[in-house]
């Protein structure tokens, strides 16, 4: 691997081979989110349980000091929304000067396989796996399944992820589900584990990461499960236990759960 490319790649991906990465990214689709008014004010007290940040331009922009020294990874897809006709159709919506400009670590693009633009985000994912390349630019693939919950099974996240991957993602974020195995043994490249909406508890999260990493995942982005959560420096810590200093679940909801107690 060229040194830029895995110079880069190392800066989110720490020495035990493991990552950390806090999804902020919803606003380029949802608008301003619950609990992401202020992304940066969200973001900020996190960051130092964290090994990346993932970004569109404009949340980097307005609420992140340039000071700050976790990586970003920038969200370089969009061109959808929550109230438009369909969320699959997305293109590559930032320049690579611009992913320089912002000295992004990595990129982060949705891909919609299965869906009606299938083809466009799959060739979204190519050229710009093309255009980083020369710039020794790692991108991340996440397969992105909409408002289709239902597509989030084995059969279906495997084939997504190798899509991505044998288009020449670095790294694939994808759905925690039963047979995650499966998923990460069909996928040639690293997965990272993808959030989804809130669990019915907080024990749950700490829960699948932990599972999902014994199955071969590298690490996490996960957004609203942390930054919605009561206590999301609690969750914070608690899933940096569990990925980077082998805590068992119970070990890191412990502390999730005295961090929740100190702080009321
Ligand atoms: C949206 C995304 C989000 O980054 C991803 O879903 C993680 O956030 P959350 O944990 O809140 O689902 O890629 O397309």
């Amino acid at each position: 691997m060229e040194w830029g490319m895995a110079n880069r790649l190392a800066r989110t991906i720490k020495s035990d081979g493991h990552c950390f990465y806090l999804a902020v990214d919803h606003g380029y689709f949802q608008g301003p989110t619950h609990c992401l008014e202020n992304p940066g004010r969200t973001a900020e007290p996190l960051l130092k349980y964290v090994d990346a940040v993932f970004m569109p331009r404009g949340s980097v922009r307005f609420s992140l000091t340039p000071n700050m020294e976790t990586p970003l990874i920038l969200r370089v897809s969009g061109g959808n929304s929550m109230i438009g006709d369909d969320l699959s159709n997305e293109e590559v919506s930032v320049s690579t000067r611009e992913i320089i400009r912002l000295n992004a670590a990595a990129v982060g693009i949705s891909v919609y396989v299965g869906s009606k633009y299938e083809h466009q985000t799959i060739m979204a994912l190519s050229k710009l796996v093309d255009e980083c390349s020369d710039y020794g630019i790692p991108v991340m693939a996440v397969t992105a399944v909409g408002r289709e919950e239902e597509k989030k099974s084995a059969r279906y996240l495997a084939l997504a992820s190798r899509v991505c991957a044998e288009q020449g993602a670095a790294v694939v974020k994808t759905y925690y589900c039963e047979d995650f195995e499966k998923v990460v043994e069909g996928c040639p490249v690293p997965v990272v584990i993808a959030g989804g909406p809130r669990t019915e508890n907080d024990l749950e999260v700490i829960e699948f990461v932990y599972d999902g990493m014994q199955k071969g995942a590298i690490g996490v982005n996960l957004g609203r499960n942390i930054w919605q959560n009561e206590c999301p420096e609690g969750m914070a810590r608690a899933l940096q236990m569990v990925i980077h200093e082998k805590a068992t679940p119970k070990e890191a909801f412990e502390v999730f759960e005295e961090m929740k107690r100190n702080k009321k």
